[in-house]
């Protein structure tokens, strides 16, 4: 579908977007560590969805917190933003980090994306796929079907550096422990995270964290925020469905799912005209997590736009009392 001139998007949106993720962080931090992600994620639901009623779009989650029967809000097909144009895809992990920050651990984060209508990657049901990222450095040297040594070879290579000298990181699960064994195998540096694959893509683009390299399987939600994110900072990454049985499987090629296709960036987002904000909830590498004060809070974002490339660190001070003027919750 052609979508008229005037209904692409053209404002940076990312810097109205960080008020709904600076909501999501806010509502969801008063959670930390009470071992119940469902409260957390409610109240950062809750917090998102009133904020996004007011960004000036006419957007349809595409990305969301499931099927509309399972999820009140923020469900897959919502529509969410004030009805103005531009008309575009939302995706929206109000979480990215449920565990760490029911259990009081480090990198939770709330994110949002947004790209020009149609142009974003669903998944349907199928919740993971095979991933790797890079930075704008090693962009182009990576691909999803070669072994681990030929991609970490490549990588070190553009990135000037000796295998030994090369950071991946992986999720720590159990379905990769041949892939850790080849990282190891092949003489590179290994960080296994708990959770969080979202930052950790980011995290590709910004050579301070001393990351070169994400490889794994992971949530298919979060690899397409990462590949809003990863558009404008000049990033690569490539996905693959993956199945986790049989029934999957053959459930997902009746649906027309292809689990052999190497998902490109535009296969996954078929725009750089995007946008993408996350804020802190716990405290992480890549932002401070949310610190309550008596009569103010503190948030910290990054907030990055597509087509100008933008890189933006936002600090934030609020203040409870206009707070809850915008939100149900009480802070
Ligand atoms: P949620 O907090 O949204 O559940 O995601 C956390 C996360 O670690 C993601 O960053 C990652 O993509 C996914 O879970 C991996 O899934 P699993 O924990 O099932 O291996």
């Amino acid at each position: 579908m052609e979508i008229p001139e005037k209904r692409k998007p053209t404002r940076n949106l990312a810097l109205d977007l960080v008020r709904v993720t600076e909501a999501g962080a806010l509502g969801a931090g008063r959670f930390m560590g009470r071992g119940n992600k469902e409260e957390a994620d409610a109240a950062a639901v809750d917090a998102m969805r009133l904020v996004l009623k007011t960004v000036d779009m006419d957007g349809i989650i595409v990305i969301g917190e499931g099927e509309k029967d399972e999820a009140p809000m923020l469900y897959n097909g919502e529509r969410v933003g004030n009805g103005n144009y531009p008309d575009v895809d939302v995706a929206v992990d109000p979480i990215d980090g449920t565990r760490p920050l029911a259990y009081g651990r480090l990198n939770a984060i709330a994110t949002v994306a947004v790209a020009p209508r149609e142009t974003m990657f669903d998944p349907g049901p199928f919740v993971y796929m095979h991933k790797i990222a890079v930075g704008p450095a090693a962009k182009g040297k990576i691909d999803i079907d070669a072994p681990v040594i030929d991609n970490l070879k490549a990588v070190a290579k553009a990135l000037g550096k000796k295998i030994a000298d090369l950071t991946a990181v992986v999720l720590d699960r159990p379905r990769h422990e041949n892939l850790i064994a080849e990282i190891r195998n092949a003489g590179a540096r290994l960080r296994q995270i708990p959770d969080g694959d979202v930052a950790a893509a980011l995290m590709t683009c910004l050579p301070d964290t001393g990351i070169d390299i994400l490889i794994g399987i992971g949530g298919t939600p979060e690899g397409v925020l990462a590949t809003c994110a990863l558009h404008a900072m000049g990033g690569e990454i490539q996905g693959k469905l993956y199945a986790r049985d049989e029934r999957e499987l053959a459930l997902g090629r009746e649906a027309g799912y292809d689990f052999e296709k190497v998902l490109t960036m535009t296969d996954l987002v078929a725009s750089d005209d995007v946008f993408f904000a996350a804020t802190g909830i716990t405290d992480g590498e890549l932002m401070k997590g949310v610190k309550y004060f008596s009569n103010t809070a503190r948030t910290e974002s990054l907030v990055v736009s597509g087509l100008t490339g933008s890189v933006r660190w936002i600090t934030a001070t609020h203040r409870w009392d206009i707070l809850n003027g915008i939100s149900s919750l009480e802070y």
